[in-house]
């Protein structure tokens, strides 16, 4: 069975100092949820080390929202997988939509980088996704195909339950607009397909796809329910605690 994983993506929100207070409140919210649901948050590098120390010994962990690809050297700005493992990172989100529109990033890229957070020992969240124009011109499938297939070159079927992948359609992200459940579960269905083809049935079978995009709290049960949605990747409505634990605990 995959376990319902959900994880916040604070994007660029939340200073050190805000983070610790939502952190406090949104601990006690989730508290009892205990097996049934794993819980992540992924704040602005700024606000790492402070959230891993708010959330010492609570269920929720800590994901990161993007890395470098290489372990150290001359790239000035840039964040390796190291340096986040070291703070206590469990997960880094790689390729979300927002940094291949504006920082152009690729699906090699992101291949590099899921190789190197693998390397150190957390787990990716690698995200795919098709603009509006390319759903409304029929090639959502072909779109997300294309980016399963680069972001995950050079790895085989055991590497399959250490996979995260998130369904997040570009025109759906942070604009209110959700796909529907059915829109959702089609897209998770042709990628767990894909990986079956890639890595066989067994193997497909553990990786978790979680959708995201406006993923709020009257919404989350019904694309929860679906068979092959394992979890949310939730932008927005992680920001407010009593949305993001609803959210959590949404999953029946
Ligand atoms: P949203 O963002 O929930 O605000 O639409 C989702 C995401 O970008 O991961």
């Amino acid at each position: 069975m995959r376990r319902c994983f959900v994880c916040g993506n604070w994007k660029m929100n939340k200073t050190a100092s805000e983070a610790a207070t939502l952190l406090r409140d949104l601990r006690g919210a989730v508290s009892m949820v205990r097996d049934r649901v794993e819980i992540a948050v992924a704040p602005p590098f700024t606000a790492i080390e402070r959230t891993a120390k708010a959330l010492e010994g609570s269920n929720i962990a800590v994901a990161a929202q993007n890395c470098h690809a290489e372990a150290s050297g001359a790239f000035t700005g840039e964040i390796s997988a190291d340096m986040l493992k070291d703070l206590g990172v469990s997960y880094v989100i790689l390729g979300h939509s927002e940094r291949r529109q504006l920082f152009g990033e690729t699906d090699d890229g992101v291949n590099k980088k899921v190789h190197a957070v693998l390397k150190a020992g957390m787990l990716p969240i690698v995200c795919v996704g098709e603009t509006l124009a390319e759903r409304e011109g029929g090639k959502t499938l072909d779109v997300v195909s294309a980016q399963v297939r680069g972001c995950l070159k050079g790895f085989s079927a055991a590497d399959g339950a250490r996979f995260v992948l998130a369904y997040e359609p570009v025109w759906a992200i942070g604009t209110g607009k959700t796909a529907t459940s059915r829109q959702a579960q089609e897209v998770h269905s042709h990628i767990r397909g894909l990986l079956g083809e890639l890595w066989g049935g067994e193997s497909a079978g553990q990786v978790r796809i979680q959708y995201g995009g406006s993923v709020k709290a009257d919404n989350a049960a019904e694309l929860l329910a679906q068979a092959d949605i394992d979890g949310a990747l939730v932008g927005g409505a992680s920001l407010k605690v009593a949305d993001f634990s609803a959210i959590v605990k949404a999953k029946g």
